[in-house]
């Protein structure tokens, strides 16, 4: 399923990772003056977090339609980026030219993973900051969109080498990253009840929105299925909230 994350409203979904990139653009020390990449930005969550502590900051986006929502959003803070719309595997910037490279739960959506470690290396100046969020694939969100992205695409969710702590930091050795450090952070969905979160994902969220477009009549029994986990997996009995567990790395080019 070829997802458009221009399409639907993928920055209301993204205001929840905001605590993510906040946390990230904190751990990586980022401070006024760092020239700083956002890789795969979206709606620019740490660019903005990089941008109001005084970075100078570049995003980078395949979504043409997210680049140009992430620079409206700084400029309504009186903030600036240099935005562009490009590929995590061919980035559009110049060798070493950051001090710190973000990526939150982005590059961990390419494609060819190696190809993408290895862009974050070239970009970032000797001895510069790499650091990135990736799922664990636990966890009742997880879990229904693991039934999602089995239903459209007949594979099994989350086996990515940045899934696992081994395979991550194997993975970012390998691309020349040094004193790869892997902590375990968690992030809370929540929403009125299973059912509102889920009607939230359909309405809005990119990926939601492609494969029931794809699922048709299908998408019924899925969503189903989908409630049931996140109903299992519900920690709040008035409301609706799941803890989803995620890996934060830091590391030096
Ligand atoms: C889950 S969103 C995260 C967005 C943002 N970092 C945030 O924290 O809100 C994933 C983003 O990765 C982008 N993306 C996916 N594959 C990409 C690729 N190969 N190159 C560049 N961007 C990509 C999508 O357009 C989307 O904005």
């Amino acid at each position: 399923v070829q997802v458009d994350w221009g399409d639907g409203d993928y920055g209301r979904i993204a205001a929840a990772l905001a605590p993510a990139a906040d946390l990230l653009v904190a751990r990586a020390r980022v401070a006024a003056g760092d020239r700083v990449l956002d890789v795969a930005c979206g709606t620019g969550n740490a660019a903005l977090a990089a941008a109001r502590r005084g970075a100078i900051v570049t995003g980078v986006d395949a979504s043409a339609g997210l680049v140009a929502r992430a620079a409206r959003r700084l400029g309504d803070e009186g903030l600036a980026a240099d935005f562009r719309t490009g590929q995590a595997e061919d980035l559009p910037v110049g060798d070493a030219e950051f001090d710190v490279v973000l990526s939150v739960f982005g590059v961990i959506f390419s494609a060819d993973p190696p190809r993408a470690a290895a862009e974050l290396v070239r970009v970032a100046r000797p001895d510069g900051v790499i650091a990135l969020t990736a799922w664990v694939p636990e966890g009742a969100v997880a879990a229904a969109g693991g039934i999602l992205w089995g239903a459209v695409s007949g594979r099994r969710y989350g086996r990515t080498p940045w899934a696992a702590p081994g395979s991550l930091q194997e993975l970012l050795e390998a691309a020349g990253m040094r004193d790869v450090a892997i902590e375990e952070d968690a992030l809370a969905f929540t929403g009125p009840s299973p059912q509102g979160w889920l009607r939230e994902q359909e309405d809005h969220h990119p990926v939601w929105r492609a494969a029931r477009r794809t699922l048709g009549d299908g998408y019924a029994a899925v969503h189903d299925d989908m409630l049931r986990v996140l109903a299992e997996g519900n920690e709040d009995p008035c409301a609706f909230r799941v803890t989803s567990r995620y890996w934060a790395v830091r590391a030096r080019r």
